[in-house]
């Protein structure tokens, strides 16, 4: 029979096991803490309290699995550090590399697909004020800022922010959900902070707020988390107070599926404040991403580049790399049993194809356009 006492010893032993990097030990404990919270959830009447619980035993079985993920990265190197109990301690960033996630991308523009249009302006905007600064200055061209990339997933919105932070020479910190929810768990301020200090300190940097809805969503209310409560009011705080004028370079990126549900707080001035649509690819931008992902590969002279950008409308660049790497197993399992190896045919694609509906529907397509219209974007 689970009890509170029992949740809160098993929760405290995993965090105090977290915190001293020892993932081995952690893991259980967190592990036995979410058993213990669905238990008592089971039992619970309030409608609320339920929901709160189901999600506090969520956040405990994702840091559990981060153990795992961080103990295969070598995370545990005994980095044993004495500190306060309450995460408000001594630690003086010297071992923040633990838990920023600092980036240096090797994706270029031309690595991507399309999108010529955005390229163009994210040219504009981002790249040559980075890479001209004197002639911004002399032209008053304002340095940085914010950009908010939105369209379906699988467009290639991560992939355009981590080949900005490439074409620039920028260092790239990455801000997810998943990454705050599972690491920062009682000092998400304290990190939030120095992670912009880390920012600032470089002389190029791209902070970059993967799936920016989830992380300042639109309405929050009771059933956040905790940690999600006191991070987003420190992330605003932190776009406000950045001084633009002094001279560094510091960009914001954010990228979203969903745009309608994120916090417009977040795209007020000097935040996320460009709007650039990243679409599903149209048919130039398909057969080029037929040209990348099967360019790596034995291919027949049967491929018809032209007939299948013409046969995907609708389905997206990760979808387009998928068809790919699918129709490429097919000869490759043949090979593995022994038979003659073949290049990859037509007809591997056109199965393959037909066997593989597009990702995004074309209902939700259009909600896009529409939030554009209202938002002005
Ligand atoms: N326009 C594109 N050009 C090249 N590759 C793409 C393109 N769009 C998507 N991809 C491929 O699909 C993968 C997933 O895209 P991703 O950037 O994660 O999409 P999103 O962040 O929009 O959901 C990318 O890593 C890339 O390999
Ligand atoms: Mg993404």
């Amino acid at each position: 029979m689970a009890s509170f006492a029992t949740f809160t010893r098993l929760k405290d032993k995993g965090l105090a096991a977290l915190r001293d990097g020892d993932f081995a030990v952690a893991k259980p404990y967190l592990v036995q803490a979410a058993e213990c919270m669905i238990e008592l959830s089971e039992e619970n009447k309030d409608p609320q309290l339920k929901a709160d619980q189901e999600q506090y035993a969520r956040e405990l079985i994702e840091m559990a699995k981060d153990c795992d993920r961080r103990a295969a990265s070598g995370g545990e190197r005994g980095a044993r550090r004495d500190r306060a109990h309450d995460g408000k301690g001594d630690d003086d960033g010297a071992d923040a590399g633990d838990w920023i996630v600092r980036e240096k991308p090797n994706v270029r523009f031309s690595d991507i697909a399309g999108l010529d249009e955005v390229k163009a302006e994210i040219q504009l905007k981002m790249l040559y004020p980075f890479q001209h600064p004197e002639l911004a200055q002399k032209y008053a061209i304002d340095v940085g800022g914010g950009m908010l990339l939105y369209g379906p997933p699988g467009t290639g919105k991560t992939m355009f922010a981590k080949a900005v932070a490439c074409e620039i020479e920028a260092t790239m910190f990455v801000l997810s959900p998943a990454q705050i929810m599972s690491k920062w768990v009682g000092e998400a301020e304290q990190n939030v902070r120095k992670l912009f200090e880390a920012a600032k300190a470089e002389p190029k940097a791209v902070i970059f707020f993967d799936e920016v809805e989830a992380l300042v969503p639109s309405r929050r209310g009771s059933q956040d988390s905790p940690v999600m409560q006191r991070v987003v009011p420190q992330i605003l705080q932190e776009l406000e107070g950045f001084d633009r004028k002094a001279g560094r370079a510091l960009l914001f990126m954010g990228a979203t599926n969903e745009p309608w549900s994120l916090d417009s707080a977040m795209m007020r001035p000097g935040r996320l404040d460009t709007k650039v649509y990243i679409p599903l690819p149209d048919a130039p931008a398909r057969l080029k991403l037929f040209e990348i992902y099967l360019g790596k590969r034995p291919i027949d002279d049967d491929v018809d580049f032209a007939e299948l950008a013409q046969i995907t409308n609708g389905y997206s660049g990760a979808d387009i790399k998928a068809i790919c790497a699918r129709s490429a197993t097919r000869p490759f399992l043949e090979s593995v049993s022994g038979q003659t190896p073949r290049s990859i045919h037509m007809a591997d694609l056109q199965a393959v194809i037909a066997d593989t509906p597009p990702s995004v529907r074309a209902a939700d397509v259009l909600k896009f356009d529409e939030w554009a219209r209202e938002t002005g974007g």
